[in-house]
């Protein structure tokens, strides 16, 4: 099946298209540096012309309140235009759980504008919600710091590894459009002002994390549930402990080939039972 990976050259998206690769699919990444730039339409319809599945997840260069809303509407009202003249049968999008919990901030609002466009439009689709990756921690850590202080609100988190969230968005793009929204989540729940104590301790960061309820996260104010998943997500294996390790061990993570196709997928199984294909 050919599956175009908008943001294909980006975190996520690096580690999709190689996901998919393995499972014999012809994974294209698409993105401003492959000649793909949803924005300005170049390359677009060349790149889409015989593809089942479109998979978006592009980020914006600019999170400024305007900014990002003119890229999340633009990127996506291009993408459904140019994917029903060339056939695409699914379009799956990855978003963030809690998107519509958290739409006082700017970069919510694009997220939630991005979702009503997919939702609206012609072509079957799924929406995956994540929540967030380990590899965000340190942004938070940073984004809320303060002479050397970082405040959190001690609200409850369920992140996850980029690695298990491709895996995620790679199991919803190989089958059938939901046509809804469906969340993936990671194996525990944390305080937040937790979880980075325990990121910057590991990073021998000299930092102090302090639990603060009156604290913003990512500049806006967050409650005890804002962040978790509901019960129906499909939950990853990949524990935060194991994560600091293999990325302490810096485990190369493999770049997308511009071609080539590989055979063979395993299967890890979330903690409701529900499998996260990696
Ligand atoms: N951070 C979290 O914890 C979290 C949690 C849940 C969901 N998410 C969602 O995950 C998604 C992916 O995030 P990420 O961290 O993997 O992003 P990322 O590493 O910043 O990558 C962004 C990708 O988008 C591409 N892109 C930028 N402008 C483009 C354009 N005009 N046309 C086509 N592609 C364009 C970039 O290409 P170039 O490199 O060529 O610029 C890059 O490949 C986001 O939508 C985000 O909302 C994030």
């Amino acid at each position: 099946m050919k599956i175009v990976v908008i943001g294909g050259t980006g975190l996520i998206g690096s580690k999709l298209v190689n996901k998919l690769r393995e499972q014999g699919h012809e994974a294209v990444a698409a993105a401003p540096n492959t000649g793909v730039n949803t924005i300005t339409g170049e390359g677009l319809a060349e790149a889409l012309k015989g593809a089942a599945v479109v998979a978006d997840v592009s980020n914006a260069p600019d999170w400024e309140d305007t900014a990002v809303m003119k890229f999340f509407e633009t990127s996506t009202r291009n993408l459904l235009a140019a994917e029903a003249p060339a056939g695409v049968r699914h379009h799956v999008a990855l978003s963030v759980v809690g998107t519509e919990r958290m739409l006082e901030s700017g970069y919510f609002r694009a997220k939630m504008a991005q979702e009503n466009l997919i939702k609206s439009s012609s072509i079957p689709y799924s929406i995956v919600h994540a929540t967030q990756f380990y590899e965000f921690v340190k942004g938070i850590a940073h984004f809320s710091t303060d002479a050397n202080k970082v405040r959190l609100p001690p609200v409850l988190i369920q992140p996850m590894a980029a690695d298990d969230v491709a895996s995620g968005v790679a199991s919803v793009a190989v089958g059938p459009p939901v046509n809804g929204t469906l969340e993936i989540g990671g194996p525990e729940q944390f305080r937040l002002d937790e979880l980075v104590r325990r990121g910057l301790a590991a990073w021998k960061d000299p930092r102090e994390v302090i639990a603060d309820p009156q604290a913003h996260y990512y500049g806006i104010a967050v409650s005890e549930n804002t962040l978790v998943p509901g019960n129906d997500a499909r939950l990853a294996d990949t524990t935060f402990a194991t994560w600091l390790t293999q990325s302490a061990a810096q485990i190369p993570t493999a770049h997308p080939q511009a071609t080539g196709v590989a055979v063979g997928s395993k299967e890890t199984k979330g903690k409701e039972g529900q499998k996260i294909a990696s």
